[in-house]
């Protein structure tokens, strides 16, 4: 299934692109909201895709005032400039996975499937979640699993990840899924592995630390009255966008736009439900 953009008529009104602006989608992916956003900034409008993704990357199709670069939104900054991207009128982070990591990537994202676990957006990029899952101590995947599963069994799973590794490799996400479904209860129609595989990757990814420092570096390089917007689909992700803003306009340089978090309507949810944890929140640079 191709990736549905999740609330796009929001990113588009919430940002408010005029035409001649630029901007950047710090997690372009196949650029449903880039598109919309170039719609709206015309001809002479620009905007700058990021995509750490290398395979994703490669399937982007360019497209008038579009520019396109291979890596992480941690280097926001430092790319932006070397685009002739100085200061811009607006940016979008759309946080976490494309459906084509969940349906086509082959990198064990889906618990459903029989795949090496991997889990990197940057295969090139850190370790995988194989080698988490097959080398870390029982204390130190206990702790993940706690902290970025927010997992109330995480000492069972641990447990038997470890008793499971005594009998060969974990190699695939559907083994993982497995062995979890073995000791964790099943809560309603959420799979119990639901919550290892999110700690999985948020570990693998370094995802919480991308967030904290792209969005920091992004405050930096938006014009006075651009428009930073972010989405996220998890709880310690939002955690984090809020605190940063809640800061960032405490010091004066941003004023928070989104007064109440936006989400989703019951028809997108509807049409789209993986939109259905979706947060956005949106700020205004003031100084
Ligand atoms: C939810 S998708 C974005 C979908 C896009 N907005 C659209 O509508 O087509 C998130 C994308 O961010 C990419 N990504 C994840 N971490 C990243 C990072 N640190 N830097 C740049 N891209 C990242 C993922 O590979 C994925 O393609």
């Amino acid at each position: 299934m191709p990736h549905i953009p999740v609330l796009l008529k929001e990113v588009v009104e919430w940002l408010n692109p005029q035409p001649g602006q630029s901007f950047i989608d710090a997690t372009v992916s196949a650029g449903g909201h880039a598109s919309a956003i170039l719609e709206k900034t015309g001809p002479t409008g620009k905007l700058l895709g990021i995509e750490w993704d290398p395979e994703i990357f490669k399937e982007l199709k360019s497209r008038e005032g579009m520019t396109v670069v291979n890596d992480s939104y941690v280097n926001i900054k430092k790319i932006a400039e070397e685009q002739g991207f100085n200061e811009v009128n607006g940016i979008l982070f759309d946080l976490g996975i494309s459906s084509w990591h969940v349906d086509q990537s082959g990198r064990g994202f889906s618990f459903q499937k029989e795949e090496l676990l991997d889990m990197r957006f940057n295969p090139q990029s850190g370790m995988s979640a194989l080698e988490v899952v097959n080398t870390w101590t029982e204390e130190d995947l206990t702790k993940i699993i706690k902290e970025y599963g927010e997992e109330g069994y995480a000492d069972r799973i641990a447990r038997a990840i470890i008793e499971a590794r005594g009998e060969g490799i974990i190699k695939n996400s559907s083994q993982l899924a497995e062995i979890i479904g073995k000791v964790v209860p099943r809560r309603g129609k959420i799979n119990p592995a639901t919550k290892t595989f999110q700690a999985l990757r948020i570990v693998v990814n370094g995802e919480l630390e991308n967030v904290a420092t792209g969005i920091k570096e992004a405050i930096k390089i938006l014009k006075n009255n651009g428009r930073l917007a972010v989405i996220s689909f998890q709880g310690l992700e939002d955690k984090i966008v809020k605190s940063i803003f809640r800061e960032a306009q405490k010091e004066g340089s941003i004023e928070i736009l989104t007064k109440k978090v936006v989400r989703p309507s019951w028809d997108e949810i509807q049409q789209n439900p993986r939109s259905r944890s979706a947060k956005m929140r949106v700020i205004l640079k003031i100084s």
